[in-house]
């Protein structure tokens, strides 16, 4: 495996000052993939304790998990932040967020079949980057909830969730990386980890802009990924919040939330262009929901009369099961980055940014929650 250090980015607004002297920023604290703490947030302020752990492993990997270490290392192995029970709005849970993954071997949740509707995974010159389509009510977000962005920070600096950590191999064997921003949105999702050895990643991965939603801090194209899946090379972004007018770059000013819902945004961001584009099948990369799937109907099918819905359910048993174990067998061989998760509910939206070093980068992520009207 390859040795990780998690090196938080810079922080960025702090408004709660911890009273704790020996109190550290989530996002300064260091974490090495392979030696990971029960909980990387020692801490019990007014948001009380960590609800999960990052020591995940395979008594940890279940539906249930409250595994908070993510990985964001290719299109068939990332991980999002999602709520850790149904029924609450990501914006009342943030702190909480548990990691669901697209593959076996991290310890943690299993997106389920058909949550993916549709994903992008790009690598640019300094960061990694996954987008897409979700059927939110499958990873426990409410049908109506436009989510939140995850990321290190928060206003206590213990991040969002507390002790929530990101992790990529992207980066290369031994390079270091930095800063990561995920979110999550109505109906969509985005992450980005960027490179921990580039001196502007914090800037790339900057998560301040928690409010315009995965458009502004992730921007794709977004019209033509829904239904399709594929990982592609591309061209950097436009900083966060940066744009061009009349050939001067600007730096958007997000306004404070006192102020109301945002209903105007002075510009659109600039989509770089991607290529090296590969097509992929949902069915064959995400093996692990699949599985979970079968597992699931087969015991439902087992209290069942009917002869037919249970013959059928364990013919697609036998097949899912032999790609699951390939896929886990793959697994195991990589190390893997963790990325935020998402959840939607549109005021609360957060990126993060993260520094990863060596193999595995250790990123405390975030969610990133847009506004659906934008
Ligand atoms: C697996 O993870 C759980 C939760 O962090 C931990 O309590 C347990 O000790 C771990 N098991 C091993 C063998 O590391
Ligand atoms: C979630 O809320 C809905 C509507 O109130 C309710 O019908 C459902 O049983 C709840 N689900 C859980 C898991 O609590
Ligand atoms: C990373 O560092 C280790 C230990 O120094 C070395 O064995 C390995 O070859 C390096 N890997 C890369 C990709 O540079
Ligand atoms: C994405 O595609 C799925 C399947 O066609 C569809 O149900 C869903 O509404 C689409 N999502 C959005 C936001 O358009």
């Amino acid at each position: 495996m390859l040795g990780n250090v998690l090196v938080a980015s810079a922080l960025v607004g702090t408004a709660l000052a911890q009273s704790s002297a020996a109190f550290t920023p989530l996002a300064a604290k260091k974490f090495d993939y392979n030696n990971l703490p029960y909980q990387a947030d020692s801490d019990d302020g007014v948001r009380g304790r960590q609800l999960g752990y990052n020591r995940c492993n395979s008594t940890t990997e279940n539906q249930d998990s409250l595994c908070q270490t993510a990985i964001i290392n290719s299109i068939d192995d990332f991980c999002f932040w999602a709520p850790p029970r149904p029924n609450e709005t990501v914006g009342d849970i943030e702190g909480e967020m548990v990691a669901w993954c697209t593959k076996e071997g991290h310890g943690t949740r299993i997106i389920p079949e058909g949550a993916l509707q549709g994903v992008q995974f790009i690598q640019t010159p300094h960061y990694v980057q996954v987008v897409g389509y979700i059927d939110q009510v499958k990873i426990d977000l409410m049908a109506d909830d436009y989510g939140g962005e995850m990321d290190p920070h928060g206003a206590d600096q213990r991040g969002n969730p507390l002790g929530g950590l990101l992790f990529s191999t992207a980066f290369g064997g031994n390079s270091t990386t930095t800063g990561t921003v995920g979110g999550q949105q109505y109906q969509q999702f985005c992450l980005k980890a960027c490179d921990p050895s580039y001196e502007n990643g914090w800037a790339m991965c900057e998560h301040i802009f928690d409010r315009i939603g995965c458009k502004y801090n992730a921007p794709s194209d977004w019209s033509k990924i829904n239904g399709t899946f594929e990982a592609c090379k591309g061209d950097d972004q436009l900083y966060p919040g940066q744009y061009v007018e009349g050939g001067v770059t600007r730096t958007y000013t997000q306004p404070p939330e006192s102020l109301g819902v945002i209903t105007t945004i002075p510009y659109e961001p600039f989509t770089p262009s991607s290529s090296q584009c590969t097509p992929y099948t949902s069915s064959r990369i995400y093996t692990a929901g699949r599985q979970l799937a079968v597992s699931t109907s087969s015991a439902a099918s087992s209290t069942r009369t009917s002869g037919a819905s249970s013959s059928q359910a364990s013919q697609t048993s036998a097949s899912g099961s032999s790609r699951a174990s390939a896929a886990a067998s793959s697994a195991s061989g990589s190390a893997g980055a963790q990325g935020a998760a998402q959840s939607g509910t549109p005021q609360s939206g957060a990126l993060e940014g993260f520094k990863v070093a060596g193999g595995l980068v250790a990123v405390v992520a975030g969610l990133l929650g847009a506004v659906a009207a934008l």
